[in-house]
């Protein structure tokens, strides 16, 4: 219900009209969250407890083909495979697709294809919602701006709402119950010779969704009452460090707000640890090369993998310490 009134916001007449296209195509970038997105004010709409600042991921990240088919139900494609109509990832691209349907019996031919490793935890949501809202852009004939395309992205997945820019992005958690000031931002500073090195240590299915993880978080950790004053002190640290190109500064602040938002899901009950053996090997290494003087650090999503952070003269470095790698520069492509 919430959902709709949404949408009538922003599209207005334009939700009863027909599409203007029988197909849409286009790209969103994965992001990475340097401050993250742990808990919602409001599930239905996916609004945020507080803000959060991510980096986007250049040419990694998702591209959706949209056709209008002439069916009794959408098909879904992920990497030429397709996908059962009842796979949990299924239902929630058609219940979003529901939003925007100018007639129940529009159907559509969804393909979607990830150019990151899905293991790598970054494959799914954000990138993904993201691209269909820009490709039902296209095909309805909206011509929406990326605020409003974000505040729609935002009802399929909350990190989504990051991936319709490049670079630097804050999300700002906004106050008003309907969520039209929770909206991403892009931010001005580039930082041409930062790499995110993406580190697969495990590519086993996660042990549970964010959308599970962090509202349980919400309800149980004895600790979430001190996250929205973490956040707050975090983001605020992350733009001093972009606006001054302070590496360590940014490079400490993520990964202390990585690891808090971990400890918060560690003192929920049941208790949350995505990381596996191999995850903790992979962080001690990391805290072990920096004693010796080698700038890295790392974040950590909601599962086992770590995503490094560097600069470009290091990054040969970092390599030789994990090989098994993939170095990516946001900021040049
Ligand atoms: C740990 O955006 O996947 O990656 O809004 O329920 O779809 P839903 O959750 P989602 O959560 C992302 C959580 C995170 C942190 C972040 O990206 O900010």
């Amino acid at each position: 219900v919430k959902k709709f009134e949404t949408i009538k916001q922003i599209l207005g007449e334009d939700l009863q009209k027909s599409p203007s296209h029988s197909i849409g195509n286009a790209f969103a970038p994965s992001n990475i969250a340097l401050c993250k997105y742990w808990g919602k004010r409001d599930q239905e709409l996916n609004l945020p407890v507080t803000s959060s600042l991510s980096v986007s991921l250049g040419s990694k990240g998702a591209t959706t083909f949209l056709e209008i088919i002439q069916d009794n139900h959408d098909q879904i494609i992920l990497n030429d495979v397709v996908l059962q109509s009842d796979s949990p990832f299924s239902r929630r691209l058609v219940t979003f697709l529901n939003l925007f349907r100018s007639n129940p019996q529009l159907k559509f031919k969804i393909s979607l294809h990830s150019n990151i490793p899905i293991a790598a935890g970054l494959a799914s949501s954000a990138a993904g919602f993201a691209s269909v809202i820009k490709a039902l852009d296209q095909l309805m004939g909206w011509q929406l701006a990326p605020q409003h395309l974000s505040i729609l992205a935002r009802l399929g997945s909350g990190s989504a709402s990051r991936s319709l820019w490049q670079g630097f992005v804050e999300w700002h958690a906004g106050s008003r119950d309907d969520g039209m000031d929770s909206v991403g931002e892009s931010l001005t500073e580039t930082w041409q010779d930062m790499c995110i090195g993406l580190l697969i240590v495990s590519a086993k299915e996660k042990i549970l969704s964010s959308r599970v993880a962090m509202q349980r978080t919400v309800t149980t950790s004895s600790l979430y009452s001190a996250w929205p004053t973490k956040v707050a002190q975090d983001l605020a640290t992350l733009k001093i460090a972009i606006a001054e190109k302070n590496f360590s500064l940014l490079g400490q602040t993520a990964e202390s707000n990585a690891l808090t938002m971990h400890a918060t899901m560690l003192s929920a009950w049941p208790p949350i640890f995505y990381s596996s053996p191999e995850t903790i090997s992979a962080v001690q290494k990391i805290w072990s090369l920096r004693a010796q003087g080698l700038e890295v650090y790392f974040t950590q999503d909601a599962g086992p993998n770590l995503k490094l952070i560097f600069l470009q003269k290091d990054a040969q470095a970092v390599q030789m310490n994990f090989p098994e790698l993939e170095i990516l520069q946001p900021f040049s492509n």
